[in-house]
Parts: structure tokens; C-alpha cells; sequence
């Protein structure tokens, strides 16, 4: 199993990351067997897609790395890097920008909602981003991508050029069988918790590019933040239902029960027994306290770590050097396939 997974350290680690996304890579890491091997980084040439602040970006990219390792993301089971130390993610998605199709990028629903109306005003970065993203895994070689359910498109169109490129280009083993370049990386989504929404609109999925901070709950944000938070979240004037099936249509209520779920542990239909026919006014100070409670260590954890910056430095630096060996032959294979020619 080769598990790699990556996050734009834009904005601070939320709740929709942890539970969608970073929650899983710490199990997978966990649980890891002999042989396998997990790779994730923070998607800081992503980040470079849309406007930025050059200094912020540094700071943010050992920001999240430090979120990140107070998660449960150990350095010494893992590979954690950034990107920019690694060229070989940039330099692949050049080749394979020669199997992509414009037709399949224009159809990315992250492109049409990012670019919106202004298509001519957005960065070609922006357009060829999933370019990059499947480069980020086809490098490795990569089995399994534990994600959110917003990746799902992204990861589909990698598979996609996996296969065009080892139709196009595989070349022949000593059988006589096509020897594919690239493994078809298989998304990873959670049976529950994929998709987190805002706490100010039940439709949006919590964000870090959402303006309102009231929007989200970041894993450093204190006890009276999150409790400020949860209480203001959007609900409607219903008490909560007794059965999953009463929240339909309700999106709002939905969305804070699975995270309660999420982190009691308890299925939805547990905590609707637990709280069915409560009203808001008893379920949110239940739901910011199981909060408070879980992500106390993190944020701690988090607090100390980004003090020190030369430690993160150095957890990057040993990532990227492992990420560049366990690249090369990939890349290799690569330009060899494509009879680009190489001293
Ligand atoms: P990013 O940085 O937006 O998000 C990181 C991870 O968090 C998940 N996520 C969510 N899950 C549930 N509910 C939400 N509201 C929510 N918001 C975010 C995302 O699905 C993701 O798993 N393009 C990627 C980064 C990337 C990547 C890759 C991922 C670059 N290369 C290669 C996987 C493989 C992104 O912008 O994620």
C-alpha cells in the first residue's frame, strides 16, 4: 500500500480538513503494515494558483506543518515535505501535460466555481492545477488517497491520465505485455464526515477561502472561540428529530449532528436517540464542549510546535529527501517512455 495525500497551507488547518482529510492519514499511518509506506505534504506550488503573499506563504507552509504533526502525523513513520523542496512534482506534471485534455480540465467543477465568471483572468496555474495534483500521486505511485469528497473529481481525472499515458506510452516487457508507467491511484473518502459544511450556510462546504471566520472552527481556535462559534452556528427553530431521516431538508442541523457524530464517536442515529426531541438550545453547549474537549491536545500540541521554526524546517528538509529518492524512478520512467532523451 502507498498512501499519499497532500494540503494547501493556505488559511489555517479546520475541522472540514481534520475530519474530512487529515483524521484518516493519521489512522492510515497508524495502521500502517510492513512494506507500506505513507507519504504527505503540504500543496504549497498549489497554493501559487491564486493570488498570494509571498511571506505569508512561508509561514503558513510551517504553520500547517506543525498542525499537521499535532494531528498524529509522526515525521519518523511518514515522509512529510513540501512540495517546492521536491521538483520532480513540477517537472512531472509538465510531462504530463502532454496526455491531459483541455476538455477534461474545463470540466474540473473546483476550475468552474474558482474562476467563475472571470475565466480569462485566472491564472493558467489555476486551469492546470489537477495537472499537478495527479503528478502529486502518479510520482509515488500511489494506491490509496484518503481525501474529501471535494477531491473525488480531481482524483478521477488522475486515473484518467494515468490510463491515457500508459495506453499511449507503456512500453513492452520482456513478455511482450505492456509494462504500465503509472498505478491507478484509488480515492479514499470516509463512509461518514466527507463533506463538512459551513456553520453559516448549510449548502457550502466549510472552507478556508470563506471570508466569515464565524464559518469554520480551526483545530488552534481557544475553548470561548469554538463555544462562541458553535453557539452561533445556522440552525433552524425545529428541535432535532429522533431518526436520520428527519433531517432531511435540514442541512444545517445535519451538518452539526455528523460532527458530533464524528467525534463521539457515535453513529447519527445514536446521538438523535441521545438528543431527539431536544431543542439547539441543549444540543449546541453539548456539541462546543465535546469540541472544546477533543481538540484541547491538538491545539496545545499545535501551540508548542510552531514555535520552533528550525525543527519544522528540518522535518521538511529529511521529508523532501526521502520524497526525491522515492520519486526518481517514476520520473525516470517517464521521460523514458516519452523518448525524451537524457544524458
Ligand atoms: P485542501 O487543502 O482544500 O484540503 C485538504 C483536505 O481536506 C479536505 N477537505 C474537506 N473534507 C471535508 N469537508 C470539508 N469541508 C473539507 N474541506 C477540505 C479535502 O478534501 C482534502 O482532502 N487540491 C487539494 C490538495 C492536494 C492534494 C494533492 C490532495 C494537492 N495535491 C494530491 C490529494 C492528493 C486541496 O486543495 O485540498
Amino acid at each position: 500500500m502507498r498512501v499519499v495525500s497532500g494540503i494547501q497551507p493556505t488559511g489555517n488547518l479546520h475541522l472540514g480538513n481534520y475530519l474530512g482529510a487529515i483524521r484518516n492519514w493519521v489512522r492510515m499511518q497508524d495502521e500502517m503494515e510492513e512494506g507500506s509506506q505513507c507519504l504527505f505534504f503540504l500543496a504549497d506550488l498549489h497554493a501559487i494558483s491564486m493570488p498570494h503573499d509571498p511571506s505569508e506563504l512561508r509561514s503558513a507552509t510551517l504553520e500547517m506543518t506543525a498542525a499537521l504533526v499535532a494531528c498524529g502525523i509522526d515525521p519518523a513513520k511518514s515522509v512529510l515535505f513540501n512540495q517546492a523542496q521536491v521538483p520532480q512534482h513540477a517537472e512531472l506534471q509538465w510531462l504530463l501535460s502532454g496526455t491531459a485534455r483541455m476538455g477534461w480540465l474545463g470540466r474540473m467543477t473546483q476550475w468552474k466555481d474558482k474562476a467563475g465568471k472571470n475565466r480569462e483572468g485566472q491564472s493558467v496555474a489555476l486551469f492546470s492545477y489537477p495537472v499537478l495534483q495527479a503528478a502529486d500521486v502518479l510520482l509515488y505511485q500511489a494506491t490509496h488517497v484518503p481525501v474529501g469528497e471535494d477531491q473525488k473529481q480531481h482524483l478521477e481525472l488522475a486515473r484518467d491520465i494515468a490510463q491515457k499515458f500508459n495506453n499511449d506510452f507503456a512500453p513492452k516487457d520482456e513478455n511482450g505485455e505492456d509494462a504500465p508507467v503509472f498505478t491507478l491511484p484509488e480515492p479514499f473518502i470516509p463512509p461518514q464526515a466527507a463533506r463538512i459544511m459551513s456553520l453559516r450556510d448549510g449548502s457550502a462546504k466549510m472552507s478556508k477561502s470563506d471570508p466569515s471566520e464565524m464559518s469554520r472552527i480551526n483545530l488552534a481556535d481557544d475553548a470561548d472561540t469554538i463555544m462562541k462559534k458553535v453557539k452561533k452556528a445556522k440552525t433552524d427553530p425545529e428541535p432535532l428529530p429522533s431518526e436520520a431521516a428527519g433531517l432531511e431538508g435540514r442541512a444545517e442541523a445535519l451538518n452539526l449532528v455528523a460532527i458530533y457524530s464524528a467525534f463521539s464517536g457515535q453513529s447519527v442515529s445514536g446521538v438523535l436517540s441521545e438528543f431527539g426531541g431536544q431543542g439547539f438550545g441543549a444540543f449546541k453547549p453539548a456539541l462546543g464542549n465535546l469540541l472544546v474537549e477533543s481538540l484541547a491536545p491538538i491545539s496545545e500540541r499545535f501551540r508548542e510546535l510552531r514555535q520552533d521554526r528550525e525543527a519544522l524546517d528540518a522535518i521538511l528538509a529529511r521529508g523532501a529527501a526521502r520524497a526525491r529518492e522515492l520519486g526518481s524512478p517514476t520520473l525516470n520512467a517517464t521521460y523514458q517512455a516519452l523518448g525524451l532523451v537524457r544524458g
